[in-house]
């Protein structure tokens, strides 16, 4: 059942390309235009939507937060992204126009489901972007788009969160065409782009070795910092949850902007800190990254970059780089997430933890 893996964890990981590359599967014409006729929610009401809301926990919350980026960019319709169990206790503005959209891998997590009734109650459509068939959730929504990640055991989320994240882009990139504005034309090219992503995950996945060996060497550390930004800000957040959730170490993710207003203050000498670095061709946000990464290693931090290979700035000031491939901004999380999961997983098994049951947590969380 694990694939010849110690642990379900590892085995998902792995499992990780072809989760992308079956969510992609069958959705794209020869044309390359895009099909999701599962999407039973008519075109015209489509056409109308003048905001979307994502409404998820964890790390499904976390693809809604990467689904923001992509999908604002590509349809200019503003995008909001809520905690499920917040949202249900205020009073959110919705109307017909509001498209909700619900991740979920389990499609039975009750805020996220309390979330869903609320929602059509108000008279929204709500499209589920769901991994387990026939769940209380898939059944409940107006339209569902199946991210076919198969079944993930594994307590902490991994293969489930970047099929989430291209089954959102898909999303994006299907309202784009149907609603055809100037970026549309971009639709095909990242269609394209979205392709070669199974590829470069399991070119990140092949270098776990270094990973596991830099988990080893962190093994005995008690706090590590997560900094991104830009789509790299919610990766930075999936990277510290995985570390609480598996390794029981305090790790805190942050946008990297926000260092100097507060979170600067815990860097000292000695202390890790990971940076999601955007790739050099995006000269402004790579320039913007690297001067926090100067700032917390003039502090005297042990900087860890993930960074694109012949990214050479991050070398001068980094103690460990983690290289990942060039990547389209938008499409950066499928590949930057993938060391995180490593690490924490490594990092885990060196404490002798139970990876696949974390203690006090159970896969889907079915109360409220
Ligand atoms: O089944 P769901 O995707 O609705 O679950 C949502 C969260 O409970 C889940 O992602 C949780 O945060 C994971 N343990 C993260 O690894």
């Amino acid at each position: 059942v694990k694939g010849g893996f110690a642990t379900f964890m590892e085995k998902e990981i792995h499992d990780q390309p072809a989760a992308v590359r079956d969510t992609l599967l069958g959705r794209m014409s020869p044309t390359g235009s895009l099909q999701l006729d599962e999407l039973r929610i008519d075109e015209s009401i489509l056409r109308r939507v003048d905001k979307i809301v994502v409404v998820a926990c964890g790390t499904a919350a976390y693809a809604g937060h990467v689904a923001k980026y992509a999908i604002e960019h590509w349809c200019r319709i503003p995008v909001e992204v809520e905690l499920a169990h917040e949202f249900r206790y205020r009073d959110p503005v919705v109307s017909e126009k509001t498209l909700v959209v619900a991740i979920t891998q389990s499609g039975e997590t009750m805020d996220t489901l309390m979330a869903v009734r609320h929602a059509r109650e108000q008279g929204a459509k709500v499209l589920a972007i769901v991994n387990t068939h026939g769940s209380t959730i898939a059944r409940e929504s107006d339209a569902v788009l199946y991210t076919h990640a198969g079944p993930e055991v594994a307590v902490a989320s991994t293969k489930a969160f970047v099929a989430q994240i291209t089954a959102t882009y898909l999303l994006g990139l299907y309202l784009a065409q149907l609603r055809g504005n100037k970026y549309s034309d971009e639709v095909v090219t990242y269609l394209d782009e979205l392709m070669k992503m199974p590829d470069k995950i399991a070119e990140v996945i092949a270098r776990e070795d270094d990973i596991k060996d830099l988990a080893h060497r962190m093994k005995d550390v008690t706090s590590v910092l997560f900094l991104g930004r830009h789509v790299g800000f919610p990766v930075a957040l999936e990277g510290a949850l995985k570390l609480k959730e598996l390794a029981y170490i305090h790790a805190e993710g942050f946008a990297a902007g926000e260092l100097k207003h507060g979170p600067i203050a815990l860097v000292e000498e000695g202390q890790p800190v990971f940076f999601i670095v955007p790739t050099p061709r995006r000269p402004l946000l790579h320039a913007k990254v690297m001067s926090n990464v100067r700032e917390v290693n003039a502090r005297g931090a042990r900087v860890l970059c993930i960074a694109e290979e012949g990214d050479t700035a991050v070398e001068e000031f980094a103690a460990d780089v983690i290289r990942i491939p060039e990547t389209p901004t938008l499409l950066h999380p499928l590949v930057s997430v993938i060391p995180l999961q490593i690490f924490a997983c490594a990092l885990a098994a060196e404490k002798g933890l139970d990876v696949d049951q974390p203690r006090n947590l159970a896969k889907s969380v079915t109360v409220e």
